[in-house]
């Protein structure tokens, strides 16, 4: 078991829609998140250089701004970025003799594993909590003495369809005290060739990973007749809805086996299927939409170049 197992019999029921889709979450199984790690070193995939250096800049104001006691971090990944934060957070609770709790949750076990070993060994004076779930699905945050700093990074929030953000969102300040934070990455719209670019590298990074959730469906549904090499990789720009969305297109005629549902999935050649949204943001709707989910917009900062934007929000 690769990762969290939250009904992917279920899940899977989208694969017959039309146009077939599937919850982003399957794109992380072990190999998908070493894949998304590379991914993030490429050099056309900006947004982890942009996001590093808006942290790199601010996470000491941030720790002084929150005096969080507790940051709970959803879609933690490998937690490289949030590194930056940890040090400056431990830096202040040294200081003023309070302990600090990192909290990452993610849905990929390996990673979240590893990662939180990892910060054990190098963050000897924080108190690291993996929490292996699922961030479409309440959740209560840990209580703790001090506020506590809720973070989402990596512009995950554009992974989601509209409704399931206002749903994150409110579930977010649900989950929040008046008083403690939430701190948002967020990419923001640019240059259609350079977006495009970032999601259909040259070296085939991001097609890998794309494809690979092919193999992840074989394996969880125990099925024949399905091949990731029969699936093209397409990365295309969304002009009405602002966002990048990752198909597969099929090479050939599919005609798979589900065997953990007796189900049988045909596809002709060329036919598509949806595997992942990316939505790029206007600063304003995004301060808008935090607003409307009761989270008051405290500071915001971004890149030299204005491609990503880090808000920090209190309940
Ligand atoms: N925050 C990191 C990683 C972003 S990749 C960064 O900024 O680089 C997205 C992360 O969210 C992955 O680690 C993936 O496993 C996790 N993820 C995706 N869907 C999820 C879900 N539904 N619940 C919990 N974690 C999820
Ligand atoms: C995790 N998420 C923010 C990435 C993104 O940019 O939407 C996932 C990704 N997909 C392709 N490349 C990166």
């Amino acid at each position: 078991m690769t990762t969290l197992d939250t009904g992917f019999a279920a899940d899977a029921a989208t694969l017959w829609n039309d146009p077939p889709t599937l919850p982003t979450k399957w794109l992380y199984d072990e190999r998908g998140s070493k894949l998304f790690d590379e991914i993030t070193r490429l050099p056309e995939y900006y947004p982890t250089r942009r996001e590093t250096e808006i942290l790199a800049a601010h996470s000491v104001d941030i720790a002084r701004r929150t005096d969080a006691a507790l940051v709970a971090e959803f879609g933690s990944g490998t937690s490289t970025k949030s590194r930056l934060l940890l040090t400056a957070f431990a830096h202040r609770a040294a200081l003023q003799s309070r302990s600090l709790r990192y909290v990452p949750i993610d849905v990929s076990a390996e990673i979240l594993t590893q990662s939180s070993h990892d910060l054990s060994l190098d963050y000897p004076a924080v108190s690291v909590e993996p929490l292996l779930a699922d961030f479409t699905e309440p959740l209560g945050l840990p209580s703790s003495d001090g506020p506590r700093l809720a973070v989402f990074l990596g512009g995950t929030i554009g992974n989601f369809e509209a409704a399931g953000r206002a749903e994150f969102f409110g579930r977010i300040a649900d989950g929040l005290a008046p008083g403690d934070f939430f701190l948002l990455g967020a990419d923001l719209v640019k240059d259609t060739g350079r977006l495009v670019a970032a999601y259909d590298d040259k070296a085939g990074v991001t097609a890998d990973f794309n494809r690979n959730v092919i193999e992840v469906l074989r394996v969880a549904l125990d099925a024949t007749g399905l091949y990731p090499d029969d699936f093209a990789h397409i990365a295309r720009w969304n002009p009405g809805e602002h966002r990048i969305e990752m198909w597969l297109r099929t090479r050939r005629d599919v005609d798979a086996y589900f065997a953990a549902l007796d189900r049988n999935w045909r596809l002709p050649a060329g036919a598509e299927i949806l595997t992942e949204i990316s939505t790029k943001f206007e600063v304003e709707s995004l301060e808008s939409e935090l607003r409307s989910a009761g989270l008051a917009q405290e500071a915001l900062w971004t890149d030299s170049q204005e491609d990503f934007a880090v808000i920090l929000s209190r309940r």
